[in-house]
């Protein structure tokens, strides 16, 4: 029943295109995702209430961090899941928020950055940032830096594509920090990702990654990065059910990176 107060409240009564239920679970996987989108879309008549809004389908979202606000765009009905931030993101930046020493000062590389909030955070906490993601997702990723950080004109960031099927071995093993907010994912990929971190890491180069468990092929994963790396979990946003692990390589030379 539509109240006095609703109405007073949302000015607005709009027909608002409801998808699945604004994909609020978080638990789609890419081509499944849009797939159902199209297939359930319906029409319903309903007041406009940002607070009803997914998260994902809001066209950006504010966030404070390392003493800045930050407006992420987000770009869900055109790029999908690339550009929206996803919770382990919010958990990450708020985990390298409270241990600085993480990234100040240390060279950082984020994979699958996705909206790269994450990456945007690590250089407004000091670090020289490498942000990387699909070459598909580049150009909205440089708006989102550009928009957040051209008052930062000193910040080491750069945006460059790294696709682990493919441009791994156009990486060294260059860098301090890895980043990594939900990227463990796609079976299919996980070869590739794991390749990729062999590739990019040193034996002093520590993998920092966040991650929601929603298949039990997720472990599986885990279990593939502990035959060459130490895993350790240490942080657990239990409101957002999202883990944070630390890793380091075991021993770079007994690796053999195909
Ligand atoms: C679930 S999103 C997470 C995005 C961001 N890290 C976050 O947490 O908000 C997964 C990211 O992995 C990226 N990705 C998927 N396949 C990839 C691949 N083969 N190489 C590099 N990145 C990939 C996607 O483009 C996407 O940005």
């Amino acid at each position: 029943m539509i109240t006095n107060g609703d109405v007073s409240k949302c000015f607005l009564l709009i027909f608002l295109q409801v998808t699945n239920a604004l994909i609020d679970n978080e638990s789609c996987e890419k081509d499944k995702c849009h797939s159902e989108e199209k297939d359930m879309t319906s029409q319903a008549l309903v007041l406009y209430d940002e607070s009803l809004v997914s998260p994902f389908h809001k066209t950006s979202r504010t966030f404070s961090f390392a003493g800045k606000e930050l407006v992420i765009k987000q770009e869900w009905k055109t790029l999908g899941i690339a550009a929206v931030v996803w919770d382990a993101a919010i958990v990450l930046c708020e985990y390298l928020e409270k241990n600085v020493e993480l990234v100040n000062g240390k060279k950082v590389i984020e994979l699958g950055a996705g909206s790269g909030i994450v990456g945007i955070v690590a250089a407004l906490l000091g670090g020289k940032v490498t942000i990387t993601d699909l070459d598909v997702a580049l150009e909205y990723i440089n708006e989102v830096v550009e928009e957040n950080l051209r008052d930062k004109p000193g910040l080491d960031v750069q945006v460059k594509g790294l696709d682990w099927t493919k441009d791994w071995s156009k990486f060294s093993a260059d860098y301090d920090i890895v980043l990594g907010a939900d990227i463990i994912y796609i079976e299919e990929l996980f070869d590739d990702l794991l390749k990729t971190f062999l590739q990019i890491c040193h034996e002093n180069t520590v993998v920092v990654l966040s991650w929601r468990y929603r298949y039990d092929r997720d472990n599986q994963y885990l279990d593939l990065m502990r035959k060459h790396f130490t895993l350790k979990k240490i942080f657990y946003d239990s409101s957002r059910d999202v883990k944070i692990y630390l890793g380091k390589l075991i021993q770079k030379n007994k690796v053999d990176v195909k």
